[in-house]
C-alpha cells in the first residue's frame, strides 16, 4: 500500500512581517532572491511521490514569491494529471497591498488559503507596528469580498500573549471561521517553548466556554481523549507522511519530514538520496525524541505530552518538563470532571 504523501513547501524565507516569535524568518540566509527554493526540486520530489495529495506552503511569507512560482507548479501538476492541491498560509500582505495581483491564483480550484493573526504584539509589520485587530479585519473583509469566504487563521500563543486565547476565540467566532491556537515553538527568534500543559488547559477553557467549534485543536483534544490511549505509545509515524523542502542553507540542509525540525535545521534527510527510492524515517528511532520522561510510557497523557517530536524536545531542552507535567496532569482531572475521558 502507498502510504499518502503530504509536502511543507518553503519557497523563501523572505518576509514583509517582522514577527517577533517567528520560527522561521530567523534562519534567512540572506534577503536576495537568489536564496528561494528553486521548483526544479519540488518537480523532483513530486516525480518521486506522485501521490502527494497536499502541497502547504508557507515560509517566510509565500506572497513574497512572484505568482508565476505557482501557476508554473500548477501547470506541472495538470501536465502531470495530479490531483494536488495547493495551500498557501499567508500573511496576506502583499494581497492586501496589490489585490488584482493574487486574484486569479487565489481563485484557482487548486488553490485554498489560510492565514495567521494573534493578539498581543508579536505579529508586527514592521519592528513597533503592531498587525491590530481591526487591520486584520479589514483584511479579510476584501477577501471575502472577493472570494466569498473568510480564511481560518492560525494563532500563535507564547507567554507574551497567553491571557488574550479566549479573545482570539471570540474573534473567530465573530468572523465566523474556525481558528488555530497553536503553541509557540522554540525556533527562530523565539526563545522559550509555550507549554503543553498550559496549551491544553486553555482547549478546556475553550470546551468550558462552549466554542469548541471555534478552534481546531480542541476538538483535536475530544478525539484524543476518547480513543487513542490504547495505541501502542512507540507506534508513532507522523515521519512517513510528509516531507518539508526548504531553501537550501550553507550547511547543506534542504529537506525534512518536519517543517518544525526543518525551521531548527535539525534531523534532515538527504535528498538525493530519498529521491533515489527508499523511504527515510529520521525521527521515529531517535531516542531523546521518544518522550519527555520515562514516566510518560505508562501514563493517560502519553498521547498528548509526546505525540510531536519537536515538543518533546522542547519541552526538554527548554527544562519545562516538570513545569507542563503539572499542568497535564490538572489538565486530566479537569477533563475526567467534565466526563471527556
Ligand atoms: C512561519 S509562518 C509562514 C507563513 C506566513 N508568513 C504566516 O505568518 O502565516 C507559518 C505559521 O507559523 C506560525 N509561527 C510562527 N512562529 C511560530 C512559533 N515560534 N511557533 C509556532 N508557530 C509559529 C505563524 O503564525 C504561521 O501561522
Ligand atoms: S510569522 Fe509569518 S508573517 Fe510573521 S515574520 Fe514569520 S513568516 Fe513573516
Ligand atoms: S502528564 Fe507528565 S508523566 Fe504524563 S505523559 Fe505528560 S509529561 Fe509524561
Amino acid at each position: 500500500m502507498i502510504t499518502p504523501m503530504d509536502l511543507i513547501v518553503k519557497p523563501t524565507q523572505r518576509c514583509n512581517f517582522s514577527c517577533t516569535f517567528c520560527s522561521s524568518t530567523e534562519i534567512a540566509k540572506s534577503n536576495s532572491k537568489v536564496d528561494d527554493l528553486d521548483l526544479a526540486q519540488v518537480y523532483i520530489f513530486l516525480k518521486r511521490f506522485p501521490e502527494t495529495k497536499n502541497i502547504i506552503v508557507n515560509g517566510g511569507d509565500p506572497l513574497l514569491m512572484a505568482p508565476s512560482y505557482y501557476e508554473k507548479l500548477i501547470e506541472f501538476l495538470d501536465e502531470k494529471e495530479m490531483p494536488t492541491k495547493i495551500h498557501l498560509c499567508t500573511n496576506l500582505w502583499d494581497y492586501y497591498l496589490n489585490p488584482e495581483k493574487w486574484r486569479p491564483l487565489f481563485s484557482h480550484s487548486r488553490v485554498t488559503i489560510g492565514t495567521s493573526f494573534q493578539l498581543g504584539g508579536g505579529r508586527t509589520i514592521k519592528p513597533g507596528e503592531i498587525l491590530t485587530k481591526d487591520l486584520f479585519k479589514m483584511i479579510l473583509s476584501k477577501f471575502e469580498r472577493d472570494f466569498s469566504y473568510v480564511p481560518s487563521f492560525i494563532a500563535v500563543v507564547s507567554e507574551e500573549n497567553e491571557d488574550l486565547s479566549m479573545e482570539t476565540i471570540e474573534l473567530a467566532k465573530e468572523l465566523g471561521v474556525e481558528c488555530k491556537l497553536n503553541r509557540a515553538m522554540s525556533s527562530g527568534r523565539e526563545g522559550k517553548p509555550y507549554s503543553i500543559g498550559k496549551i491544553y488547559n486553555t482547549y478546556i477553557d475553550i470546551y468550558e466556554a462552549g466554542l469548541s467549534q471555534y478552534e481546531f485543536n480542541t476538538k483535536e483534544m475530544l478525539e484524543l481523549l476518547k480513543g487513542r490511549g490504547s495505541i501502542c505509545p512507540s507506534n508513532r509515524s507522523c515521519d512517513e507522511g510528509i516531507r518539508n523542502l526548504q531553501p537550501k542553507s550553507d550547511s547543506g540542509y534542504e529537506y525534512s519530514s518536519c517543517g518544525s525540525f526543518g525551521d531548527d535545521q535539525r534531523y534532515g534527510i538527504d535528498f538525493e538520496l530519498e529521491m533515489e527510492g527508499s523511504l527515510i524515517t529520521p525521527l521515529q528511532n531517535e531516542v531523546e525524541l521518544k518522550y519527555q520522561k520515562e514516566e510518560c510510557i505508562s501514563c493517560p497523557n502519553y498521547f498528548i505530552c509526546n505525540g510531536c517530536f519537536k515538543t518533546v524536545l522542547d519541552h526538554k531542552e527548554a527544562g519545562i518538563v516538570e513545569e507542563s507535567c503539572k499542568e497535564m496532569k490538572y489538565f486530566r482531572e479537569r477533563a475526567t470532571g467534565l466526563g471527556l475521558t
